[in-house]
């Protein structure tokens, strides 16, 4: 197969930060995707349905002509959230979910939850109105290894928070595990789950050598939750290309200046918007599932989400190409995940 044609697929996980350096990213996700699911953890967070109407506004008036694009906009939930901003965030018509980061569990993460005790209002308003929690399943315990962090969530969150709120719509985001893949396909009720193309391609293994073996740090391959191990990879592999409706497209494309993640303690965060299509590709053929692809990007996320599948068609080419080493981001530059590897696949322009 040389040419795969697939309706225009989304992006249900997004990072686009803000000001110039959102004016420089933008357009590599509009390139690909017709539509994304915006991440809030802006400093400060976007906490109100003013201040992602406002943002929202922000990314439309920095789309470059010709490109057509609509932000799906989404709450940061704090402890305070009260239920009528998730009343006010669904009547908007803009915001499409809400955002459960606990507190210090990634970047800009510090607004987040420190209890999800706390969120009770904001979360039966949630599922009274049908606005989905999107979550970032990672205990923050100092004590639990790095590598367990979504396991444990798993057990000590995920499945208490679905018992109290059954009718709740949730989007286990970016998972790594076995353990999270198994737990989404077996649970009841309404819950579905990104997966980003880096999670499908590399294992942790990654982080200290390059694609051919030689050794040493690799910070742009660092993201939480971190790469697992290869067992993982596979298990997120089969998740991914088995067709089931509950697993979609996100890429976690997390764009940092190439001076915070090349330094002493480097910034979590993948940007892969320039190359996201041709990443996941290369992940489907691995698995022999090209013919799975156009669900999995296309088709599961809208469905999830209540809104129409896209009209428009996109085209990749059997073609052998290579990212640019930086790519201007504000007024610095990034270092795009994959530089420097080739890709052998090609979004038709
Ligand atoms: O690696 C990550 N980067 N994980 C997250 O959850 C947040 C993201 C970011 O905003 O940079
Ligand atoms: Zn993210």
């Amino acid at each position: 197969m040389d040419a795969l044609t697939i309706t225009r697929p989304d992006d249900w996980h997004l990072h686009l930060r803000d000001g110039a350096a959102m004016a420089d990213v933008l357009p590599y996700t509009a390139r690909q995707f017709a539509r994304a699911i915006v991440m809030p953890n802006l400093k400060p967070p976007v906490t109100t349905t003013a201040a992602a109407q406002a943002y929202r506004e922000r990314i439309v008036a920095a789309l470059p002509a010709g490109l057509r694009f609509a932000p799906l906009m989404t709450l940061y939930l704090t402890d305070n959230t009260p239920a009528e901003e998730i009343r006010r965030a669904k009547a908007s018509g803009i915001v499409h979910g809400v955002k459960l980061y606990p507190a210090g569990a990634t970047t800009h993460s510090d607004s987040g939850v420190t209890s999800l005790a706390r969120c009770s209002a904001a979360l039966a308003e949630m599922e009274k109105v049908d606005l989905p929690l999107l979550i970032h399943g990672e205990v923050t315990h100092r004590h639990v290894d790095v590598f367990d962090r979504e396991r444990f969530f798993i057990d000590e969150q995920l499945i208490p928070l679905r018992r109290d709120f059954p009718a709740l719509r949730v989007v286990f985001e970016h998972i790594t595990t076995r353990e999270a893949a198994d737990y989404v396909v077996a649970a009841a009720g309404r819950i579905g789950a990104t997966i980003t193309a880096h999670h499908l391609l590399y294992n942790r293994t990654r982080l200290f050598a390059d694609a051919e073996g030689r050794t040493g740090m690799r910070p742009h391959y660092y993201c939480l939750p971190v790469l697992k191990r290869e067992t993982h990879r596979q298990a997120l592999l089969a998740a991914a290309t088995g067709g089931n409706p509950r697993f979609f497209l996100g890429t976690d494309s997390a764009p940092h200046p190439k001076g915070e993640k090349e330094s002493a303690c480097g910034c979590a965060g993948c940007f892969t918007a320039a190359s996201a299509l041709e990443m996941y590709a290369m992940a489907f053929e691995e698995a022999g599932a090209l013919d799975r692809f156009e669900g999995f990007a296309s088709h599961h996320g809208p469905d999830f989400y209540g809104l129409p599948r896209n009209a428009a068609q996109v085209t990749l080419r059997r073609e052998q190409w290579h990212l640019p080493a930086e790519i201007k981001f504000g007024s610095a530059s990034l270092v795009p995940l994959a530089a420097g590897e080739p890709l052998p696949w090609k979004l038709v322009a």
